[in-house]
């Protein structure tokens, strides 16, 4: 039986903000197009029904006026929002992707999309059998960026101290840093928060909104391995309680995400402590590990969370009309845990 057309809702770019997002003009809810599931063409490529898109903090660089100084080009006004995500094979004239086929890669926030690029996507058994969602969280980018990020630059030894900021990339990094014997400080912005880093393992938790975090390092330091979040006063902080040859893993700077004319960013001011404490502070982007670990990733991570032995938290969006709010949450840490964006139910 042939099916008549149904919505194919978007979330799409509308607005460049300044500062923090605005859940009800950076991006809008569009639901005014259709698509003939049975009879659209495919012109050679695939249609899928989008199940789950991640929502991270660094959607966020992507809304801005295009800068050559930037790696990734901005999002474009007027198009729906893109990001890693998995959605379900419907119809393929493509022999690479079959019907039923779950594929992980970059995907628009859209309930439908024809795609033609197989090489973009990853198709996810899920040997593991565990929820779609983890694998736009903790099996995925965030996850990745704590497990490449952690074996290529960390050089943990057992006995070492690290200090990480914890939301979905630092918690992770917390259970690699416990399974190696470091002793972990670590710090989230609310008590519940503080309560799930503890319960994963974190020797020292506190909440950076009430305890200072300058205070809890000099008690708890020094520190042999600083996992950058924040940037700001926080990388001043670290600096000040680093050990010599501290290694500095510059993954984000949360802090300064949402600076504006009135509200600039912060200069650190301890830099020179780089040379006299001889610190090694290195950038990355989990991309560039690709190639070296993702085998691995998948290999090993996706049955330690079936087992158990990898926790997370999610912070579901259920539908696109709550994208705006979403990626004004993870801003400001109003998110408690991971956030995805459910599109669409699995079948
Ligand atoms: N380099 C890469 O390839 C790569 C890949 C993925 C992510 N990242 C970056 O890694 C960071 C973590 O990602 P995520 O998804 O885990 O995000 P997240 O949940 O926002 O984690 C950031 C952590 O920093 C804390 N934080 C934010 N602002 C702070 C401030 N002003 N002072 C002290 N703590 C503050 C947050 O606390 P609360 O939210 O609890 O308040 C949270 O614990 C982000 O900066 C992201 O852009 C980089």
């Amino acid at each position: 039986m042939h099916m008549a057309p149904v919505r194919n809702a978007r979330s799409v770019f509308n607005e460049v903000p300044i500062g923090l997002p605005d859940p009800g003009r950076t991006v809008k809810y569009d639901d005014s197009q259709t698509i003939d599931l049975d009879d659209v063409d495919l012109g050679g490529g695939f249609l899928v029904k989008v199940l789950y898109v991640s929502m991270d903090p660094y959607l966020r660089n992507r809304m801005r006026e295009p800068s050559p100084k930037n790696l990734r080009p901005p999002f474009i006004i007027g198009d729906p929002l893109v990001n890693f995500g998995i959605g379900v094979v419907l119809r393929s004239e493509n022999p690479e992707m079959k019907v039923d086929d779950h594929i992980y890669g970059f995907l628009p926030f859209q309930e439908y999309a024809i795609l033609k690029e197989t090489k973009a996507f990853r198709v996810i058994s899920n040997e593991a059998n565990i929820p779609w969602s983890a694998y736009v969280g903790v099996c995925s980018m965030p996850g990745q960026t704590a497990y490449y990020g952690w074996r290529a630059l960390a050089e943990a030894k057992k006995g070492e101290t690290l200090f990480v900021s914890a939301g979905p990339v630092g918690s992770f990094v917390i259970q690699l840093a416990k399974h190696e014997g470091l002793k972990v400080i670590a710090s989230a912005g609310s008590d519940e928060k503080v309560q799930f880093i503890k319960s994963i393992g974190a020797d020292v938790a506190f909440n950076y909104k009430k305890e200072l975090t300058t205070e809890i390092l000099d008690k708890e330091g020094p520190i042999n391995i600083y996992w950058d979040h924040v940037g700001g006063e926080t990388l001043d902080a670290a600096l000040d309680a680093a050990a010599h040859f501290a290694r500095f893993v510059e993954c984000g700077m949360m802090s300064q995400n949402n600076a504006t004319p009135e509200n600039p960013p912060y200069i650190p001011k301890n830099l020179q402590l780089v040379i006299g404490k001889t610190l090694t502070i290195r950038g990355f982007v989990v991309t560039v590990f690709e190639d070296q670990y993702k085998e691995d990733f998948y290999a090993e991570i996706p049955s330690r969370v079936a087992k158990g032995e990898l926790k997370y938290v999610e912070d579901v969006t259920v539908g696109l009309e709550g994208v705006g709010q979403a990626l004004l949450n993870v801003q400001t840490g109003a998110n408690r845990g991971k956030s995805v964006i459910r599109v669409s139910q699995s079948q």
